[in-house]
């Protein structure tokens, strides 16, 4: 496919759809939503507002860098802080499932009071070709799948606009590229909608996910070399035995997983060196104080999926 052939009918199909409304869209420094940010301000320019939602699930110190390489590349950023407000959506929350959908139901809602609060009618939004079929086939629950399931997004006060809809992963990317995205952009692990809370198996706290964000940090950074598809930290729910300061401890179990694939439909596990796997585990139980285990995951995808949950 002619990537500048798809861009240019799509900021044409933007720039009608919109017409002289205006337009919001969530960034959260993926791919998918950096891009669909890029290919909105090229169709529509200051019609369209560009908010970071601060979910509390995202990685170490994601808004700040999100919203300053966007300002960089000169599209201005606001950010909204709904912390508070997802935590308590998340409390006494532990199925799978259930927890999507409180993070779903929350985001739209602070998208939707957002659209209404700038006078928008329109929200773009990255949603790709992988997170509508899986949603379908009754898989996974991708947060940001609603028309396609029956839910009528503008019961949430907007109309959708999802230009990457017919895309695979390895296509977004082409499409970043080509619209000048920085490579850090273009070549960034996929990181879930539902962010962190998809990756603390059982209650979604700010202490829980507090222990998550810096062993996430620890991963990413020791596995980035290897270029995989995903790396990724799970914290468990269950606890281990293990030793500190010469005393027992029960403490907190930490997953790694990493895997290579193409489109997020199917993946195998990445064969991460024995020397690097000994040295995330040093670091993620010498940093993180309550870890007493490290386990590594060994399921390609299927039987698994690429998240844990
Ligand atoms: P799974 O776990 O379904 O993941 O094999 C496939 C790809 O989708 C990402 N993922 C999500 N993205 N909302 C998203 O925006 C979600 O609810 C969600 N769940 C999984 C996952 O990181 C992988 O790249």
């Amino acid at each position: 496919m002619d990537y500048q052939d798809f861009i240019e009918a799509k900021i044409k199909e933007i720039k009608e759809l919109v017409g002289s409304e205006k337009a919001i869209n969530a960034l959260s420094g993926g791919v998918d939503s950096s891009t669909v940010t890029v290919l909105g301000h090229r169709a529509i320019g200051d019609q369209l507002k560009t908010v970071f939602i601060d979910t509390a699930v995202m990685r170490e110190k994601e808004p700040d860098t999100v919203i300053n390489s966007f300002n960089d590349l000169g599209i201005k950023v606001e950010l909204i802080d709904a912390q508070d407000e997802f935590f308590r959506a998340f409390k006494g929350i532990e199925d799978p499932e259930e927890k999507r959908k409180a993070f779903r139901n929350t985001f739209y809602t602070v998208l939707g009071r957002a659209v209404k609060e700038r006078r928008a009618h329109h929200l773009l939004q990255g949603t790709i070709a992988a997170d509508i079929v899986e949603t379908k086939e009754g898989i996974k629950t991708q947060h940001n799948v609603l028309d396609q399931i029956g839910i009528d997004s503008q019961s949430y006060g907007f109309k959708l606009i999802e230009p990457l809809k017919d895309l695979y992963k390895d296509e977004v990317r082409k499409v970043a590229k080509q619209l000048g995205l920085p490579e850090e952009s273009y070549e960034k692990m996929p990181f879930p909608g539902p962010g962190l809370s998809c990756r603390v198996i059982g209650e979604v706290t700010r202490e829980r996910v507090g222990i998550l964000k810096k062993a996430t940090t620890i991963v990413e950074n020791e596995l980035k070399d290897l270029h995989p598809f995903l790396a990724a930290a799970i914290l468990l729910k269950d606890k281990a035995t293990g030793v500190i300061d010469g005393k027992r401890a029960f403490g907190d179990i930490i997953c790694v997983r990493a895997v290579e694939s193409k489109d997020a439909m199917s993946a195998e596990v990445t064969e991460v060196p024995w020397e690097i796997l000994r040295r995330l585990e040093k670091r993620i139980t010498s940093e993180i104080p309550s870890i007493t285990k490290v386990l590594y995951d060994l399921s390609p995808k299927p039987p698994s999926t690429i998240e844990y949950i």
